[in-house]
């Protein structure tokens, strides 16, 4: 059977290769030190367990839900209110089955084939596959150590924010580990109004930022709300990544195509998960904060214990990524990963996996304790890999 040729956009060889070694290794005995996959090993609090643990124990939970519950939108606007000082709607909002769903199906709702959608190099790659998927084209803008990570809407040729249609930004981002600056979204919002471009963030990790700075919201920053959308997942701050609950949030025209292609295709977000949001939106938020402290304690175990080693790797700013140059004399990130993998048991992720410009550099996930980082420098000591 010939497939659709969209397909051939799509391959998971690179991290077959990585897998297939893993498991390899593991048969024999080898300890593997896991910081590939950006799966928070921290436990969702407990008042949002409970929260589904009652609604799934009520049959009438089990129906079709066909609407986001009208507590739920009412709690995301709370707590954007509290949060981000952003005042919302409830018809501003729907859910989504995390933000790599709605990120998926967004350029659905809103391109034509052939339209052009802006990107970030590298990108976490859902960004790309929404676009292939839609057969629109994707641009891409570079994100690179000269301009700290950080999207320059100056150097976007004037004739490609002509035919945008929309631009995915995400800060802090993934796998680049870069903030938003001050005056970052000012600038893209009086760029997108130019152009007549939709923005589009995606805010994944406001509660991850590093050494004292302020996680927020696109939107709160005024012309957002009608120049963009904003992926609010709650994936990563409350260790709910299985759940997939996310939120899509802003200009009420976007809002509106994406809900209308999602009602096409779904009967809306299963009830528990629902009261399981409102549980999340509503409860006590300390143990997140605590959790951001956590994983600034493993960057620091990370690039300060790479430092001693002689492998300089940058403080990231946020998110729960470091991204790292490789070491003096590697030049391809697959081949390092391999080496890395192979003679150090540590698994981190190729950055030609997000993009061109991600070659030269691989990205660990901070998903271990500090101690565990500290074993796996040592192992990368002991392989000799940084002295070759
Ligand atoms: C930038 C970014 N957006 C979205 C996601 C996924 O969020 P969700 O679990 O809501 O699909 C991730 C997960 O790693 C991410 O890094």
């Amino acid at each position: 059977m010939k497939f659709a040729h969209k397909l051939n956009n799509f391959g998971a060889e690179i991290f077959a290769a990585l897998n297939e070694k893993k498991l390899e290794l593991e048969k024999t005995g080898r300890v593997i030190y896991n910081m590939s996959v950006g799966t928070p090993d921290f436990e969702p609090p407990a008042h949002i367990v409970q929260a589904l643990r009652e609604a799934a124990a009520d049959p009438q939970c089990w129906k079709y839900a066909l609407r986001d519950l009208p507590e739920m939108l009412e709690a995301v606007c709370g707590y954007y209110k509290r949060r981000f000082g952003v005042d919302l709607l409830p018809e501003q909002i729907m859910s989504c089955y995390g933000t790599q769903e709605g990120v998926g199906h967004l350029a659905m709702a809103l391109c034509d084939p052939g339209d052009l959608v802006l990107l970030p190099d590298p990108c976490y790659p859902v960004f790309q596959a929404g676009v292939f998927l839609a057969e629109a084209t994707p641009w891409y803008y570079p994100l690179t150590k000269e301009t700290g990570f950080l999207p320059c809407v100056n150097e976007i040729p004037e004739d490609v924010a002509h035919r945008a249609k929309f631009m995915i930004v995400s800060l802090p981002a993934n796998p680049v580990g870069s903030v938003a600056r001050p005056g970052i979204y000012e600038e893209l919002i009086a760029w997108a109004k130019k152009y007549d471009v939709l923005i589009v963030h995606d805010n994944a990790y406001s509660d991850i930022i590093f050494d004292g700075e302020k996680g927020g919201s696109f939107l709160a920053v005024p012309g957002a709300l009608e120049t963009g959308v904003e992926f609010f997942s709650l994936s990563k701050s409350f260790n709910v990544t299985g759940a997939r609950i996310s939120f899509l949030i802003g200009r009420r025209d976007v809002v509106d195509a994406v809900r209308l292609l999602r009602s096409q295709i779904d009967f809306g977000m299963f009830l528990p998960i629902q009261k399981a949001a409102i549980a999340a939106l509503t409860g006590p938020v300390d143990s997140v904060k605590e959790q951001c402290r956590l994983y600034q304690e493993r960057r620091d175990a990370l690039c300060l214990g790479a430092a001693e080693l002689g492998w300089d790797i940058p403080l990231g700013k946020g998110s729960m990524f470091v991204w790292a140059p490789l070491p003096a004399g590697k030049t391809s990130s697959m081949d390092f990963c391999m080496e890395l993998l192979e003679k150090a048991g540590v698994l981190c992720t190729p950055g030609s996996s997000f993009g061109p410009r991600g070659e030269g550099y691989v990205r660990f996930a901070l998903v271990l304790p500090p101690e565990k980082i500290r074993e796996a420098l040592l192992a990368i000591d002991e392989s000799g890999l940084l002295r070759a």
